[in-house]
């Protein structure tokens, strides 16, 4: 009797390179909250402040208020440090060694799919440990300028080089894309190299996340998603396999 998680592990088996689309989901199950739907750190709830967390991660925030920003950027990337990759970013990095066209594209600033050795990736939304000064050219990461957010400071963290505003290098609200992942994407929705998608712990609320997989059902390209509940996107997934992403990405692959 076949059954959506047989299906998709003939599917992984067969295919030869896959687009992995990822979310707060897949992290959290190394511990790190997710934005929205349960426990969500979004789910409704205001901040000290009595902001939406979207509005104090927001860029018009930033610049008004940069210390009330940080603080909760302090927040997400303390929660990244003290967290590592898990098995699911780690099945992945296999599958991309052993089909080597494949691709991630993740909406996590966690850096966990780049530690866990995957190469051919695209961080749409940045990464939490790059760190840049707003009014030089001064760089740093997390580990060196801020003991990976591990020790309290005086926010906004001040550029040693000029005194400065310092920022990570991720995506607030409000905020284009990164230029360089954006084409980087887009190169990709051109050719769709893919003879398949797998949609890992994502809401998808974002069109240039739910762009990808409304390509793949044009040119019947199957859709696997792994999510406990449904998101924008479950209704153009092939098989929708319900549970956490470590423990399904082990049955679509270990047991494939
Ligand atoms: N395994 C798989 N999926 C899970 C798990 C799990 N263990 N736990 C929760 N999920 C699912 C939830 O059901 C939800 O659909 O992961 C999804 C997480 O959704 P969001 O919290 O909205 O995260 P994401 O889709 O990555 O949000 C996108 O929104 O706020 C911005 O920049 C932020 O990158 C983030 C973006």
């Amino acid at each position: 009797m076949t059954t959506p998680l047989s299906s998709a592990q003939q599917l992984i088996k067969s295919a030869k390179s896959v687009l992995f689309i990822t979310g707060a989901g897949l992290s959290a199950d190394s511990g790190l909250p997710t934005y929205r739907g349960v426990g969500g750190l979004y789910e409704g709830q205001r901040t000290d402040e009595g902001y939406a967390i979207e509005t104090a991660l927001s860029a018009s925030m930033f610049r008004r208020h940069p210390e009330i920003t940080w603080k909760y950027l302090w927040q997400i990337g303390s929660a990244c440090y003290q967290a590592k990759f898990n098995q699911g970013h780690t099945i992945i990095a296999e599958i991309e060694k052993n089909k080597p066209n494949t691709w991630v594209l993740t909406q996590n600033i966690d850096g966990f799919h780049h530690q866990a050795g995957s190469k051919n990736l695209i961080e749409i939304h940045g990464r939490a440990e790059r760190l840049y000064c707003l009014d030089c050219d001064f760089q740093s990461t997390a580990e060196q300028l801020l003991a990976n957010y591990q020790q309290t400071i005086n926010l906004p963290p001040q550029c040693p080089q000029c005194g400065g505003l310092i920022r990570p290098d991720v995506v607030l609200f409000e905020e284009m894309l990164p230029e360089k992942a954006l084409s980087q994407l887009y190169q990709l929705l051109e050719t769709m190299p893919f003879d398949m998608v797998v949609v890992v712990g994502t809401s998808a609320q974002f069109p240039y996340i739910q762009q990808p997989v409304v390509i793949a059902k044009q040119l019947a390209i199957p859709v696997i998603e792994i999510n406990p509940i449904d998101s924008e996107l479950s209704h153009l997934a092939t098989y929708h396999l319900r549970g956490g992403a470590a423990e399904m990405l082990t049955k679509l692959w270990k047991m494939a």
